[in-house]
């Protein structure tokens, strides 16, 4: 019993709560729990002792650094004191950052081994390959949380990142804030009307998104709409598929596309020169996906009669 109250006790402090729900989730560091929370180095080890001392965590010693993990399973008495932690509101959206953190530990592990395979350093390729753009106005139809929207700032001059979900949205914000990211706009809107003047951006990015639309078309039409002339659309779509559950559960309205016929429906909004770029192909992945480039058609430019005096 007492075990219990100190720990309910111990959990009362948010910061405390947030830590272990991180820790919960993945073997972390103290550098990696500072940059996740916020909060300075001496407060988090605090809050690690703390954890520490009630033997919900455990810490071991690898490669210089001290990692911290669950130290509970859930055969443990206080199991469900780890699972009301785990079910509590992420208000500061951790899990986001968190995610963004494994992602990158993760690239620089590929990263490392990739680097000695000569031709494998893809990120860095694409990195100083981005870098060779110029800086160029971007639209990012449906920015979801706001994954690819960073990457697109890292070289555009400007970002406007629309999504009808304002909860994709907040985090999409947070992860730029976070990244030190000040040239995206965040919008709030319906990608079938768009609140974005006609002919006034380079790129529009629509990446995963026209399969959760009503109108594919409408969609297409708005991007056209927004394009300046010689502006391109590069649309990442995936192929036709029979996982019907995505529907329900994540509210796609079309199984994919055929890509035939979105390369028709982009010629038809008055973008040429179309062309395809072949996917690499992933054998174990229900969804494949595949990539299109248009390019809005130049403005025709007027020819204006002269009057001529006799
Ligand atoms: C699968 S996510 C794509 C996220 C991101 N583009 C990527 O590739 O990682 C699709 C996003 O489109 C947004 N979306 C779908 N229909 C929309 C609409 N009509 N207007 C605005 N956003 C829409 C959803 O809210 C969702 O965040």
């Amino acid at each position: 019993m007492d075990e219990l109250t100190e720990a309910f006790r111990a959990l009362g402090d948010p910061t405390r709560l947030r830590i272990l729900r991180l820790i919960c989730e993945a073997r972390l560091n103290v550098s990696e729990v500072v940059s996740l929370v916020g909060i300075a180095q001496s407060s988090v080890s605090h809050h690690l002792t703390r954890l520490k001392a009630l033997d919900l965590i455990r810490e071991e010693r690898q490669g210089g650094f001290t990692y911290y993990s669950l130290a509970l399973d859930d055969k443990a008495p206080l199991w469900p004191l780890i699972k009301l932690a785990r079910s509590a509101h992420d208000a500061h959206g951790d899990h986001a950052r968190l995610t963004e953190l494994l992602r990158r530990r993760e690239d620089v592990q590929t990263l490392n081994e990739k680097l000695l395979e000569p031709g494998q350093s893809w990120r860095l390729w694409s990195a100083a390959l981005a870098s060779l753009l110029p800086p160029l106005e971007v639209v990012d139809f449906g920015c979801g949380t706001g994954v690819l929207t960073v990457e697109l700032a890292r070289w555009a001059r400007h970002v406007t990142a629309i999504d009808r979900s304002e909860s994709a949205l907040t985090k999409a914000r947070a992860e730029a804030a976070r990244q030190g990211l000040h040239n995206i706009t965040f919008l709030a809107a319906d990608l079938e009307h768009l609140p974005l003047e006609r002919a006034s951006v380079d790129l529009v990015v629509v990446s995963q998104s026209l399969h959760h639309v009503d109108s594919i078309e409408h969609v297409l039409a708005e991007g056209a709409r927004v394009l300046k002339p010689g502006g391109r659309m590069v649309v990442l779509e995936l192929l036709p598929h029979d996982e019907a559950w995505v529907k329900s559960r994540l509210g796609h309205q079309h199984l994919g596309f055929a890509p035939d016929a979105v390369e028709q429906a982009m010629r038809e909004v008055g973008l040429e020169h179309t062309q395809s770029v072949p996917a690499p192909r992933d054998a174990t992945s229900p969804f494949k996906a595949f990539l299109l480039i248009g390019t809005r058609a130049a403005a025709r430019t007027r020819t204006v009669k002269l009057r001529t005096t006799a």
